[in-house]
């Protein structure tokens, strides 16, 4: 998939771009059972609430096979690429619940923060590009994203242990309210199957999910190659150390998996 001038451009502006419509119904319904019985495994990489309810498995990509595909489609690694102008590797892979009345917030952060932090990634040379397994909505805690802000660098940051079960370097409230008065705040919704990519500074974060309607994404974060972390601190299964470019796969790889019947997740 190749993005339209107009479409870089309106990346380079807002630091985000929403392209609905990208993944078949048939694609995305396979998907949404696997990532169902993954997020009711019992194993490191599957993080939960402190409610108990599944909160992001990570690196699905490594064991399931719908997940192995979907992290080389052309669809999502070709425009990443082709912004950075160089192959990309995977980063990390997570696939995020927002449970039925259970899922929790994700503070206000930068992506980059983390990365650079935590994992010793030397430039926001890396990206999410997320797929709406579920249809998000105004209500079920959709992603909120406050266009322009990946243009003010990394910001200074706090990292947070405790809201969460998820430690996330994050954003005060003054700064928050500061970049939203200048760029407003957007919160993409659309049917299953939407992707949406967005800037490794640009600041985001969702509130909880008090609704009966869960909110699954896919996260697919890609870093150019030659921006490799290197100083690691979290586990491989977080922040991979495999940095071998990803071949994009052909384009109807995941729909011919989906129709053929499917593996059941291990
Ligand atoms: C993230 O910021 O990494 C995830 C946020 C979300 O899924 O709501
Ligand atoms: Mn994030």
């Amino acid at each position: 998939m190749h993005l339209a001038q107009a479409q870089l451009e309106a990346f380079d502006k807002d630091g985000y771009l929403f392209l609905p419509e990208c993944f078949s119904a048939e694609e995305v319904a396979c998907l949404r059972a696997e990532a169902a019985v993954i997020l009711n495994t019992q194993r490191k990489e599957v993080w939960r609430e402190k409610s108990g309810a599944p909160r992001t498995a990570f690196a699905a990509h490594t064991y399931n096979e719908a997940f192995r595909l979907l992290a080389a489609d052309p669809r999502l690694i070709e425009p990443v690429q082709e912004l950075f102008g160089e192959p990309v590797y995977m980063h990390q892979f997570k696939i995020n619940a927002k449970a039925a009345f259970d899922g929790e917030v994700w503070q206000w952060h930068q992506d980059y923060g983390t990365w650079a932090r935590d994992d010793g990634m030397p430039e926001p040379r890396a990206m999410n590009i997320s797929v709406f397994l579920d249809e998000v909505l105004a209500i079920n805690g959709p992603l909120m994203l406050i266009p322009k802000s990946h243009r003010h660098g990394t910001l200074a940051a706090g990292h947070d242990i405790e809201t969460t079960s998820y430690p996330l370097w994050t954003l005060d409230h003054a700064t928050v309210a500061r970049l939203a008065e200048e760029g407003g705040i957007v919160a993409p919704t659309g049917r299953p199957g939407a992707v949406l990519m967005f800037h490794g500074n640009l600041v985001h974060g969702s509130a909880g999910n008090i609704t009966p309607y869960p909110r699954t994404i896919v996260y697919l974060t890609l870093c150019a190659v030659s921006n490799f972390i290197r100083k690691p601190t979290r586990p491989e299964w977080i922040a991979h150390r495999d940095f071998s470019p990803i071949e994009p796969i052909a384009a109807d790889a995941l729909m011919g998996y989906a129709r053929g019947g499917r593996v059941a997740a291990e």
